[in-house]
């Protein structure tokens, strides 16, 4: 939906909204202000300090999306033209579209009922020759079985990656999602937990890859080279600015109480739709949920109509997204009708609004166009 569209009577309920204060105004304003010549990398290598002391990792490097962080990442895997690299059927393109950038060819699987992430047991089906890596998708803040992942990564030696866009604040036995594979990356776009506008962070414990991508994400001029303008190979222009790194510091300096806000939100929603015959986004045992969306999926005996019930929210100027769909069925890449997990469940799903501002009246107001939808539907 666009910013602009306004409800004459309510204010919007957004699904999500950047929580900016006077630090970050503070911050961007001294970058825009003085953040140049000596100082011109002065945010970015806070903002990429702070980040890799959150997450306990060696190396992060700000980058200008996340999409740009995985497709330097795959590429500094060596992933190229006739390969295979495996991810979860349900997706946003962005996960998949950097393997198409490369040659390569996204292979699509089914998601597990219970984290609506990718099925251990369906990638090692799909391992072939050809298979170059795979990409564990934290769907909504929910965490890939990350021990099963990592054991198939072991077994066949394939790089298990770690698209944690979405999973800020999500910890998988002790250890945050983005910091288990062989390398992970994170999306600041402005409707995540944390933002810089645009942007994205690469981060890896091995160090022959950070140097690989950081060589790539400047044009393929190596760290330490003192021929002038000299590259070593083609890269790309993947980088964050110190402007936007400005704001993300600011960002981290929150980053408990942008973490703990989502938690909490999650919980209000929770509570009030314990007694419809719902999920929402699950936490197992030893794990945390960072619940960037939280999402409502109806039981396998109910039907959602979504349609109908993200119109009855439009109706009362409240944002709801649909569960992304299979990127199987976009026809972009080979149909999969044997996934029917990814294919029988996105119907039945809905994410919610969650945005830092959000008052309990408002997640009041949400619930109950959601109960009154079921009052209808059951
Ligand atoms: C799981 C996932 N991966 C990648 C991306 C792409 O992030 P960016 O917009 O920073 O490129 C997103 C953002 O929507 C995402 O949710």
């Amino acid at each position: 939906m666009h910013c602009r569209e306004r409800h004459p009577l309510k204010p919007r309920i957004h699904y999500s909204k950047a929580s900016i204060t006077d630090l970050e105004i503070q911050y961007a304003t001294d970058a825009a202000a003085n953040g140049w010549g000596n100082r011109c990398y002065e945010y970015i290598e806070r903002f990429e300090s702070y980040f890799k002391s959150h997450l306990g990792v060696t190396y992060a490097i700000a980058t200008s999306s996340c999409t740009g962080a995985l497709h330097m990442g795959l590429a500094a895997l060596g992933v190229s033209r006739g390969d295979e690299v495996i991810l979860a059927d349900i997706n946003w393109i962005a996960s998949a579209a950097p393997i198409t950038y490369l040659g390569a060819t996204p292979i699509l699987v089914d998601i597990l009922p219970d984290t609506w992430c990718i099925d251990p047991a369906k990638v090692e089906e799909a391992i072939t020759p050809k298979t170059k890596a795979i990409i564990a998708v934290h769907l909504y803040g929910n965490l890939c079985d990350m021990d099963a992942l990592l054991a198939i990564g072991r077994k066949y030696n394939i790089p298990i990656i770690e698209d944690a866009a979405e999973a800020i604040g999500s910890i998988w036995h002790g250890k945050r999602a983005g910091s288990l594979g062989t390398f992970g990356t994170f999306s600041f776009h402005g409707t995540k937990t944390i933002t810089t506008g645009e942007g994205g962070m690469f981060v890896t414990n091995d160090a022959s890859l950070f140097e690989k991508v950081l060589t790539l994400s400047n044009h393929g001029r190596q760290r330490g080279q003192t021929k002038q303008f000299w590259p070593e190979m083609i890269g790309f222009k993947y980088k964050m600015s110190n402007l936007q790194a400005a704001v993300g510091c600011g960002q981290m300096e929150r980053i408990s109480a942008l973490i703990e806000k989502k938690r909490e939100i999650f919980q209000l929603y929770q509570q009030q739709l314990s007694d419809l015959p719902i999920k929402m986004n699950p936490e197992p045992k030893g794990t945390q949920n960072g619940y960037w969306m939280p999402t409502l999926m109806t039981l396998p005996s109910h039907r959602l109509d979504r349609v109908n019930l993200l119109n009855k929210f439009k109706s009362q100027n409240v944002d709801g997204r649909v569960f992304f769909w299979p990127l199987s069925t976009t026809g972009f890449f080979e149909l999969r009708h044997d996934n029917n997990q990814a294919n029988s469940i996105h119907e039945n799903a809905v994410n919610l609004p969650s945005y830092y501002e959000i008052g309990a009246t408002d997640i009041t107001s949400v619930c109950s166009i959601i109960r009154e939808h079921f009052r209808m539907i059951t």
